[in-house]
């Protein structure tokens, strides 16, 4: 058993524990407490990449339901990801390059925090504003993920401006994402852009391409009718794919390809982890291990919260994915046979090194009720030194010769080791690099965990009852 932090050969990526695990954490004997339940989480996870079939989940409806995300990293003949889709998903992408000069990305919840991941990671804050780190690939906005009258005028306004600004008309796609196919924040965006468009057909051309559950008849969507009848692509929610998992399939597939991101990359990332991850030692098995050092720290120590804080600006919105992820997936009331359990942890976002001048100070010093969960990336492709440019000036000159990056790494170490001194739990996955493969891997790991997490808890992580009752409020509060 290893004293130190895991290596993950497949993929690179490091999971360091040190800070949650030995004396005063938790402990060997603790794990060795829950074996028993650790190798049935072991087994649970194991026929549910065999079979898709996990203990106890139910759908909406109440009817018994597979979970297939596990299969999605595997672009495999009869799979929901399969080479013809993947193809057909490179060559719509392909088809908008040089083509389409803006794409409006409408989704909520699941059906975009991924999809925005893999845009700050694969494109980059200044995408939409440069020409050439575009190179021919359109720009990008994400809509619908509230219902904020500033920001539908605000994107409104400026795809007006570059329709001005353009020689002939400016071609816009909507893609609609949206797998029951009428939640209300994306289709009220998707119709005030559609009207705002219609309305002027000379300066802008508008097509639309609708991605939903692909059923027929009487379970067919809102959106998937809609499509047929006025003649829109469509693109698939597959079945058993909840919305937090389903980055790695059409949903988070579609966004990447019409920005040139390599999906194929992104899901060998996924790939790699899975098949790293299947042994029933938690200490061979990053995404098990993480979940059981969690479930320790929460149920025997009271951690339960947890701070996912990455040290990169483009990592926020994986933050943010993340918080959907654990939040819907393990906060639950009630546990598989219906005992009220309360379970979960409540997760916080953070960015290092900018919330170390925010939240720092509660991690430090405030209740001993979190763990801080860093993601810090080794290498930085292109690390430009802080320059030496008052020499005179001691404080400043001090500050100088090293690498943002070195001195953001040396922030992260600074504070885990402080934390750490104060019997504060942290651990670290470590990046070799920021990729869009990296990220495929890390996404698809913290899946896994929280599967696993699931299973050692016994509650359902693949449903979410308590977001039902405040749409039931809503609906009575628009008619
Ligand atoms: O995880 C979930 O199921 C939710 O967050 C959904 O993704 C979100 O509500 C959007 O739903 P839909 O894709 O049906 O529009």
């Amino acid at each position: 058993m290893p004293e130190k932090a895991l290596l993950e050969k497949r993929t690179g990526i490091i999971f360091d524990y040190d800070n949650i695990y030995g004396e005063g954490k938790v402990t060997s004997a603790d794990i060795k407490a829950i074996s028993a339940d650790i190798k049935k989480a072991a087994q649970a996870l194991e026929k549910m990449r065999a079979t898709g079939e996990i203990k106890g989940h139910l759908s909406k409806d109440g009817l018994p339901e597979k979970v297939l995300f596990s299969q999605l990293p595997y672009i495999e003949k009869g799979n929901i990801n399969s080479p013809e889709t993947i193809e057909e998903l490179a060559a719509f992408g392909e088809s908008k390059r040089y083509n389409t000069q803006a794409v409006i990305s409408l989704g909520i919840g699941g059906s975009y925090l991924g999809n925005k991941v893999l845009f700050d990671i694969g494109c980059g804050e200044f995408w939409n504003q440069s020409a050439s780190i575009r190179k021919g690939w359109p720009k990008i906005y994400f809509s619908g993920n509230n219902l904020d009258s500033n920001s539908v005028q605000a994107l409104l306004q400026q795809i007006l401006s570059e329709a001005d600004a353009a020689s002939g008309k400016y071609r816009v796609l909507l893609l609609v994402i949206s797998k029951s196919g009428s939640t209300l924040e994306t289709m009220a965006c998707f119709m005030y852009f559609w009207d705002a468009f219609q309305a002027c057909p000379d300066k802008i051309e508008v097509e639309v391409v609708a991605v939903t559950d692909p059923a027929e008849g009487e379970a067919q969507t809102l959106l998937h009718r809609m499509a047929s009848e006025h003649g829109w692509r469509m693109f698939r929610v597959p079945d058993g794919v909840g919305g937090r998992f389903s980055v790695f399939s059409d949903v988070g597939l579609v966004t990447a390809a019409v920005a040139g991101i390599d999906i194929k990359e992104f899901l060998k990332g996924a790939r790699d982890m899975d098949k790293a991850c299947q042994s029933p030692n938690p200490f061979d098995n990053m995404a098990l291990l993480n979940a059981a050092l969690k479930f320790i720290a929460a149920e025997k120590y009271g951690r339960d919260i947890e701070v996912f804080m990455p040290y990169a600006d483009s990592m926020k919105s994986l933050a943010e994915w993340y918080i959907q992820l654990l939040a819907e997936s393990l906060g639950k009331e009630k546990d598989r046979s219906g005992n009220v359990v309360h379970y979960g942890r409540t997760p916080i976002v953070a960015v290092g090194t900018t919330d170390m001048h925010a939240q720092t100070q509660q991690h430090q010093e405030g209740k001993l009720d979190k763990i801080v969960q860093f993601v810090k990336v080794e290498n930085w492709e292109k690390d430009p030194l802080i320059p030496d440019s008052f020499p005179e000036e001691k404080t400043l000159s001090d500050m100088s010769g090293a690498g943002f990056g070195q001195a953001m790494n040396a922030a992260l170490y600074s504070n885990a080791r402080a934390l750490s001194l104060n019997g504060r739990m942290n651990a670290t996955f470590i990046l070799p690099k920021l990729s869009i493969y990296h990220a495929g891997a890390l996404m698809y790991m913290l899946c896994l965990s929280v599967a696993y997490e699931g299973e050692l808890a016994d509650v359902d992580a693949f449903d979410q009852p308590g977001v039902e009752a405040y749409k039931k409020i809503l609906k009575t509060q628009l008619k």
